[in-house]
């Protein structure tokens, strides 16, 4: 099966959580990642790369304050806890620092997270640039299971998209990146097999954005060929490489739940849900205008 065929047969636009139809009650809700959804850990690492987000205007227009969300506002994850009515998901290095107890879920997820372990980038000579060293396995490591993980929320990323950021930023080209992809889906399948293995029963897991439309790809990638750009402005060959990333991850989910039938794994679809923003900016506030313009 060729690309394209892959694509065409992947490419889906509807609401976020595919598969949930109904509003479900969960005790706890937990989330592994990166960027997209932390809440607090990668402030607390210790790691000193990205040192704007513990200030204003990070935080600004809910929390008042920053919290070490990547965000003015709210994050995809806390408006999935607030919909199963769980408090906003607290990092797990603030849990950790103040020795307390977590009943309704904790966010393990680290900004510049990768799916792939740091040695992995460190063999490709580019170790030096990632932001932190908590990946997906140091994320699931600390994780401890407890008794009610039948009636929690597992989210598992959005996670890969860093270690495809690292390699571009780092001048792969798309051909050498697309090596990766076989590889961070892996680990991503890895990180669900051993949530599953300690009682997972309920996971959602999203796929990538459409990356070529983000204000960095244009930014750093812009080529003065327009044939380049799709009818959006967006970078045709990178929404195309990050559809790629998120049909291998499809097909990868669908390989287990066909393995743990009595598991449900939801894919999330992030990529159409941003493409919403992308063709119909205006029905989505100004300020999205500015992200993708
Ligand atoms: C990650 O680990 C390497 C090797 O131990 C270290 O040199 C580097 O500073 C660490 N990076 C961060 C962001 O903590
Ligand atoms: C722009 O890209 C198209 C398609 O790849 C190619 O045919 C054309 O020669 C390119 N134009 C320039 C000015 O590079």
């Amino acid at each position: 099966m060729n690309f394209l065929s892959l694509l065409v047969i992947f490419m889906y636009s509807g609401t976020i959580l595919s598969a949930c139809n109904t509003i479900k009650k969960y005790d706890a809700i937990f989330n592994f990642g990166d960027s997209i959804s932390d809440t607090g850990n990668f402030l607390r690492s210790g790691s000193i790369a990205f040192p704007v987000i513990g200030k204003l205007p990070y935080g600004m227009t809910f929390f008042q304050r920053p919290t070490g969300r990547c965000s003015e506002g709210r994050l995809v994850v806390d408006f999935v806890a607030a919909t199963f009515g769980l408090p906003y998901m607290p990092p797990y290095l603030a849990l950790a620092e103040g020795g307390q107890i977590f009943r309704h879920g904790v966010n393990f997820a680290v900004v510049g997270a990768t799916a792939l372990d740091p040695e992995f980038f460190r063999q490709w000579k580019i170790g030096s640039i990632l932001w932190t060293n908590d990946s997906l396995r140091v994320q699931l490591g600390w994780f401890s299971c407890g008794n009610y993980l039948k009636k929690s929320l597992f989210l598992v990323g959005e996670i890969g998209g860093n270690d495809y950021n690292y390699a571009f930023f780092s001048g792969g080209t798309i051909q050498q990146v697309e090596a990766l992809v076989p590889i961070v889906v892996e680990a991503i399948m890895k990180a669900i097999i051993a949530l599953i293995e300690q009682g997972a029963v309920e996971l959602v897991v999203p796929g990538n954005f459409p990356i070529g439309c983000s204000a960095a790809y244009l930014t750093f990638f812009q080529i003065p060929n327009k044939t380049d750009y799709d009818s959006n402005g967006c970078l045709k060959a990178f929404n195309n490489f990050f559809e790629f990333h998120n049909g291998r991850l499809k097909c990868a989910l669908e390989k287990l739940r066909r393995k743990y039938r009595n598991v449900k794994i939801i894919y999330a679809d992030y990529y159409g849900a941003t493409m919403q923003f992308v063709t119909s900016p205006l029905q989505y506030g100004d300020q999205l205008l500015n992200f993708y313009n």
